[in-house]
């Protein structure tokens, strides 16, 4: 099994090249399947998730060209010329719960989808109930049969006013592409400001899409017969330039997070700010230093955006778990996002969770150890609190790094930290 092995307590500096954002590069993809001419998408990461979601693309029929000779990450052309195979199946969904993506855009082509239903995972149960519900306020006729999603539309999606109960980035995504090729308007309120959203609605208004209220809770979609290519280029991803800037604050360094949207990050560095992080925006680059690797401790509670971004808890309890004082951090987007806590605690943590908030009483003197990571973020807070611990740090289960950040252990050795991969991949 592969592991990643640090050593801790060297201050990181230098420049960090931020890469595309992997939550807009997946429903972006899927976007390809809305039309039959190219779509061109320039800055892809190149990460294990965007791989699966181009075999399950690949799977619907669509022919994918990759083109990684660029050194600003991938570019992917999609054309989804047909016939397209509308069954999404469980092998592929299973491996990337964005898969459920299909499902609005299938329907809004083909009139038919059969989508497995995503499981959960880690962080929670996960259900897909608002965007199955959404769709049938659009005209589909669902059914839930063998653990699969069956959906038709004979007579093509029809627009609707739907308004979601709580914000629901998916939901909003799938919705959102259903409702470009339907019959009339569709107004989607409560929707998700995420940038990733914004993104997409941006890239399918390129595409021919009629979409008003882009970047607000509102969204107005007037329906079009048909969408056509373009060529769009990813936004930066906020939270791998988050996870970085925690770099620099546990380490006591400086860093300069190169390509990142300082729009985007807001409520990360209003939080790092409390902390007594130092954060300077300047010729589009973002520099995060703090002299002493010690913050002071600063409560967070995760909200949809623009709060604070759940997708930075688990690096921040990192953070806190070294700094001057407690912290109070609560998790209020998903029901199960504190799977890191038990490995910091091995680690010499201070962590008492008490239903979805979590206490973190500082201690800078955490000591290095072989810990287990369980997910995405929870992986990326093990490395943040071995780059801060004392002595050696094993980080097992590096798949889920893969995940979502490109080349974490060369972007973090080029600025002075002391990792490496090592093992056999599995
Ligand atoms: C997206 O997941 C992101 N994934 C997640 O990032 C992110 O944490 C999440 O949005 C919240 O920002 C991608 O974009 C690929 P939601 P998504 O629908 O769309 C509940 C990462 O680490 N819900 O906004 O699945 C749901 O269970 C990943 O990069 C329903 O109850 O999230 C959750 O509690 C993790 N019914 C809450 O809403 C539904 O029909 C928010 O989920 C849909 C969601």
């Amino acid at each position: 099994m592969e592991q990643i092995r640090i050593k801790g307590r060297k201050p990181l500096r230098g420049t960090i090249p931020i890469s595309g954002a992997k939550n807009a590069a997946l429903p972006l993809m899927v976007a390809g399947l809305l039309t039959d001419q190219p779509l061109t998408l320039r800055g892809v990461p190149g990460l294990d998730d965007i791989d699966t979601m181009a075999e399950l693309l690949h799977n619907h029929g669509a022919q994918i060209d990759r083109d990684d000779s660029g050194d600003l990450g991938l570019t992917l052309t999609l054309t989804a010329k047909g016939p397209i195979d509308t069954v999404a199946p469980y092998d592929l969904v299973n491996r990337i719960r964005a898969s459920v993506l299909v499902l609005g855009p299938l329907l809004a082509r083909t009139g038919e989808a059969t989508v497995s239903m995503p499981g959960g995972d880690a962080i929670g149960i996960r259900p897909i109930d608002l965007h199955i519900k959404g769709l049938e306020e659009m005209g589909a006729e669902i059914r839930l049969e063998g653990g699969d999603v069956h959906a038709k539309a004979p007579n093509g999606l029809t627009g609707a006013n739907i308004r979601f109960p709580f914000v629901s980035v998916g939901a909003t995504e799938n919705l959102l592409m259903a409702a470009t090729l339907a019959r009339g308007t569709t107004i989607l309120e409560n929707a998700a400001q995420e940038p990733e959203v914004t993104d997409l609605a941006k890239c399918l208004s390129a595409m021919g899409a009629n979409i008003h209220g882009i970047g607000t809770q509102c969204l107005v979609v007037q329906g079009v017969d048909a969408l056509h290519g373009a060529d769009h280029t990813v936004v930066p991803d906020r939270i791998e330039a988050g996870t970085y800037a925690v770099a620099a604050a546990i380490t006591g360094g400086e860093l300069v997070l190169d390509g990142a949207d300082p729009d985007h990050l807001g409520a990360v560095f209003e939080a790092l700010g409390h902390a007594g992080v130092n954060v300077s925006i300047g010729l589009g680059k973002l520099r995060v230093s703090h002299p002493t690797g010690q913050c002071r401790g600063f409560d967070v509670m995760t909200k949809a955006f623009p709060g604070f971004p759940t997708d930075m808890q688990a690096q921040f309890m990192a953070l806190m778990a070294v700094a001057n004082g407690a912290s109070l951090i609560t998790e209020t987007i998903f029901e199960n996002r504190f799977m890191h806590v038990p490995e910091l605690v091995r680690m010499g943590a201070d962590v008492t969770v008490h239903g979805n908030s979590a206490m973190v009483r500082g201690n800078p003197a955490l000591r290095g150890a072989p810990v287990m990571a369980t997910d995405l973020r929870a992986s990326v807070c093990l490395v943040l609190a071995g780059l801060a611990a004392e002595g050696e740090t094993i980080v097992n289960g590096v798949f889920h790094l893969d995940r979502g950040y490109e080349r974490l252990e060369d972007k973090l050795r080029a600025v002075g930290a002391d990792i490496e991969r090592v093992g056999q991949p599995d």
